[in-house]
């Protein structure tokens, strides 16, 4: 049996990924119902909106046991968040963007299943001996915040694989059916998409930003901030005003002057294509449509049947 269904409470081994702005109560229950796990991206949340948006779920879903949490370590409300996601029940946790040290012991004496993203072999293997139950190793092609390696997907994996003995769970630039087989490939027990998802009815990315989504091309993102924490982004009028500095060789100060407040909620949530910041990953590219997460899960299995049937058993 696959490895992550044995872990988890799903019927496909595929993680709705966790996004500040786009995944909320609505997305995560739409994928818990269609049989992935619903994520709740907490980084934006504060612990009031987060216990909304968990609570809006639990009355979306008739599977609660298939929502989980992503809380990124790097904001100050960690602890309350995690606090509110225990309180309405939540059993697993995605954490990221810090260490695996700070929170697994602690979750995992209440009973949680832990998965930590991580960028690099070595980090999966601090991440396994922290105690996590899978990792989810992230490739530079990946929306969001991301690793400063630049290591591709298509090599992290089976490195990841090698350095631990628990499951990898493969994320960045996956989109279909093809990039799912391709991860299980390479030795994923599960894959983990998160732009393909925010292209979704039920994603709180604005419409104009699904919208730029359907319209991307294959060069349409870059990674950038590198000095502060590097991130994936559309390369839009924001994006130039980030490049522009980073060309002139800006410190670490002046970039976070101009990345300032509220950008990112001005740009997912609002809509505002033109100072607002826009994550995504490259995988945008091969994003054509709005679908329900109902029929972009059944379209993904369907297509991922495809991909292995028409594969040469023999080279
Ligand atoms: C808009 C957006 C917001 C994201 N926010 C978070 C986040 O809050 N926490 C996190 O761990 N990862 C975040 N990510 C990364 C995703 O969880 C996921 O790992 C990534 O999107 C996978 O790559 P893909 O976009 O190519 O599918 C974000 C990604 C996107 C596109």
């Amino acid at each position: 049996m696959n490895r992550l269904l044995k872990l988890l409470p799903i019927q496909f081994p595929i993680i709705q990924a966790g996004m500040v702005y786009v995944s909320g109560g609505k997305l995560a229950a739409a994928s818990a119902e269609a049989g992935i796990l619903g994520v709740i991206g907490a980084g934006s949340m504060k612990p009031e909106v987060l216990d909304q948006q968990i609570k809006k779920a639990l009355t979306l879903t008739s599977h609660p046991e298939r929502l989980a949490v992503n809380v990124p370590l790097l904001y100050e409300k960690t602890s309350e968040q995690i606090e509110v996601a225990l309180r309405n029940g939540i059993k697993i946790f995605i954490t990221s963007a810090g260490s695996p040290k700070t929170w697994t012991k602690i979750l995992k004496e209440k009973g949680c299943v832990v998965m930590h993203v991580t960028s690099s072999p070595e980090l999966a293997a601090k991440c396994e001996d922290a105690g996590v139950d899978a990792v989810i190793a992230e490739g530079f092609e990946a929306g969001g915040h991301n690793g400063r390696d630049e290591i591709t997907t298509m090599v992290l994996i089976p490195q990841v694989v090698v350095a631990v003995k628990i499951p990898v769970i493969a994320a960045g630039g996956i989109g279909d059916g093809k990039g799912i087989a391709a991860a299980l490939a390479l030795g994923a027990s599960g894959v983990q998409l998160g732009t393909r998802y925010l292209a979704t009815q039920e994603s709180s990315a604005h419409p104009a930003f699904k919208k730029l989504i359907v319209e991307a091309k294959s060069d349409a993102t870059m990674l950038m901030m590198k000095k502060i924490v590097p991130v994936r982004l559309v390369k839009n009028p924001f994006f130039e005003e980030v490049k522009k500095l980073e060309d002139q060789n800006a410190t670490k100060e002046e970039l976070e002057a101009l990345l300032g407040k509220g950008r990112a909620r001005a740009g997912m949530l609002n809509g505002d294509l033109v100072s607002g910041e826009l994550e995504a990953g490259q995988i945008a590219a091969l994003v054509k449509d709005l679908p329900t997460v109902s029929e972009l899960t059944q379209r993904l299995l369907q297509e991922y049947e495809i991909a292995v049937s028409t594969l040469p058993k023999k080279l």
